[in-house]
């Protein structure tokens, strides 16, 4: 076993490429670096790192772009002296979803990557379609129907790979190039996702997929982790042999390639780690490495994190379902009305946050039954597909009940649309902007009943293929190391900032719950 001591973790994100390195000695993150795709690398004229045509909802981005990224980010970190020879592991996690088309010169471009030469140009030569369609593409709705249908419908997709089909996903994205581009789709010999793409260039050949990132495909067994040959002849023909494997999350894929050797001086035995997508790496990231565990983001969507030891799917296909590269299984249900919602309400009111948290404060746990159904916008969990707010028993000026209101729905809705899932949390890290509010973290933990503890991991994605290097590596080198301890000190949460349930609520919010779950139910319904 070696002794260097350093992790590092890239995450190729929508609009940067960051790096974030880790020290297993001291347990901090010495490092963290990023490059910006439109102010840094300008002459691919991306816009908020992406593409679009118009009209069409197509949203694409240039993979060449995320090559130059890393040698620009390499570059950075070289000459801002972090000490490349000491880094033991790479690993990473990408936007998920997005794919990247090679022909079969892929392999032997990689072979002879040269140092005196950059990524980006030998790579050039060796793409079949220029752009790679991204997760904001939303142009694939006729794919969807057409390999929903083919799989025998909605439920039996989620089933098989863990979701419905989704616009963004992989599958429905190839099934709409090999449509619309069929020569191109035959002179494409590989298809990597965004992190097996990376992965390959570091490692100088071609990587396999993790099941995190796999399973956002609608082309992997859920439940075997490998792909499924049924989703794969629904997708496309012959796309067995486009695809690599499917490997498990702790892959050595080898040595970096001597390219970053010579040109940004990591050792020669630095390994290179299988990648995931940046969903599967947060969850790392955020120390979610025991089933039971769960994590809420509350940004302008709310998304919710769970992890699970078996596999089980959500039967209305709102959730999605990615192999956890802890072990098990992990969700994400994604709440688009989020702060979006909570600030709605607020600006109705003409608060600001801390007036809206000390009107929270005026109203009784559970709102005296009056409830807000905060629909402002379309949304997927439950799906609805125009915007819609109702209001039981409220007035809408009445500020303390529409604060309070607004919370309590969106954490009773969490409560409800995750529990296809079959384990309640034992414990919820929250993160994002409104998680400084106690109040709603006091109804989260109510609701939730588990305590609620404040996460200020930045950068998680990065520090979660950090981490995943680590594990990857001691485990590889004969010092197999338990979760806990990978995580021990870079994911803790703050102490000071763990809110309780009060037991005093429970009964009161077993009943809320049960009301809220008929309102939404009847609301849909009526709709
Ligand atoms: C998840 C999703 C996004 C991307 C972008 O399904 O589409 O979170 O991973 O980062």
């Amino acid at each position: 076993m070696s002794d260097r001591r350093y992790y590092l973790g890239l995450d190729a994100s929508t609009q940067s490429l960051s790096a974030v390195v880790a020290d297993s000695s001291s347990r901090r993150v010495v490092y963290e670096g990023s490059v910006q795709f439109d102010r840094d690398l300008p002459e691919y004229g991306t816009e908020n790192g992406v593409l679009r045509h118009e009209g069409a909802g197509e949203v694409h981005a240039p993979p060449l772009m995320w090559v130059a990224a890393l040698d620009r980010l390499l570059e950075a970190m070289r000459a801002g002296g972090v000490p490349m020879a000491e880094i033991a592991a790479v690993s990473g996690s990408g936007q998920q979803h997005g794919s990247v088309y090679l022909t079969g010169a892929f392999p032997t471009a990689l072979k002879q990557l040269d140092p005196s030469r950059g990524l980006a140009e030998p790579l050039s030569g060796c793409l079949s379609r220029p752009t790679s369609p991204v997760w904001m593409d939303s142009s694939t709705g006729r794919e969807c129907a057409e390999i929903r249908e083919a799989l025998g419908g909605m439920r039996a997709v989620a089933e098989t790979t863990g979701s419905d089909t989704f616009e963004r996903f992989t599958g429905p994205q190839i099934r709409k190039f090999w449509r619309t581009a069929p020569a191109a789709y035959e002179r494409t010999d590989h298809i990597a996702l965004v992190s097996s793409f990376l992965a390959s260039v570091i490692s100088g050949r071609v990587a396999p997929i993790d099941p995190g990132d796999g399973a956002g495909m609608n082309l992997m067994d859920i439940a075997r982790f490998d792909w499924s040959p049924r989703a794969l002849d629904a997708t496309a023909p012959n796309l067995a042999r486009r695809l690599p494997p499917i490997a498990a999350p702790d892959t050595v894929i080898g040595s970096v390639h001597p390219y970053f050797v010579d040109r940004y001086g990591l050792s020669p035995d630095a390994a290179s780690v299988i990648w995931s997508g940046d969903n599967p790496s947060s969850v790392v990231g955020l120390g979610l490495v025991r089933p039971g565990m769960a994590a809420v983001s509350l940004g302008t969507s709310d998304t919710f994190f769970g992890t699970m030891a078996d596999c089980r799917t959500d039967p209305r296909g709102e959730g999605h379902v990615f192999g956890s590269p802890a072990g098990g299984y992990m969700t994400l249900i994604c709440f688009i009305n989020g702060s979006l919602a909570r600030e709605r309400v607020r600006d109705e009111l003409g608060l600001d946050w801390q007036g809206f948290a000390d009107a929270m404060a005026q109203a009784p746990p559970g709102n005296g039954g009056r409830m807000l159904l905060p629909h402002f916008e379309p949304e997927i969990v439950p799906r609805v597909a125009s915007p819609r707010v109702r209001r039981l028993g409220l007035d809408p000026h009445d500020a303390p009940g529409n604060c309070r209101a607004v919370v309590e729905a969106q954490m009773a809705s969490m409560r409800i649309h995750s529990r296809w899932m079959q384990v309640s949390p034992d414990c919820i890290y929250a993160t994002g902007g409104a998680s400084r509010n106690r109040a709603i973290l006091q109804v989260m933990a109510d609701i939730h009943r588990c305590p609620v503890h404040v996460s200020e991991v930045s950068n998680g994605a990065a520090l979660g293929a950090a981490l995943r290097a680590m594990h990857a590596h001691q485990g590889a080198h004969g010092r197999p190391t338990p979760w806990e301890d990978v995580v021990a000190g870079f994911t803790d949460p703050v102490h000071t900032a763990r809110v309780d349930p009060n037991p005093n609520t429970h009964a009161v919010y077993e009943d809320f719950v049960e009301a809220y779950e008929r309102f939404e139910d009847e609301s849909i319904a009526a709709d």
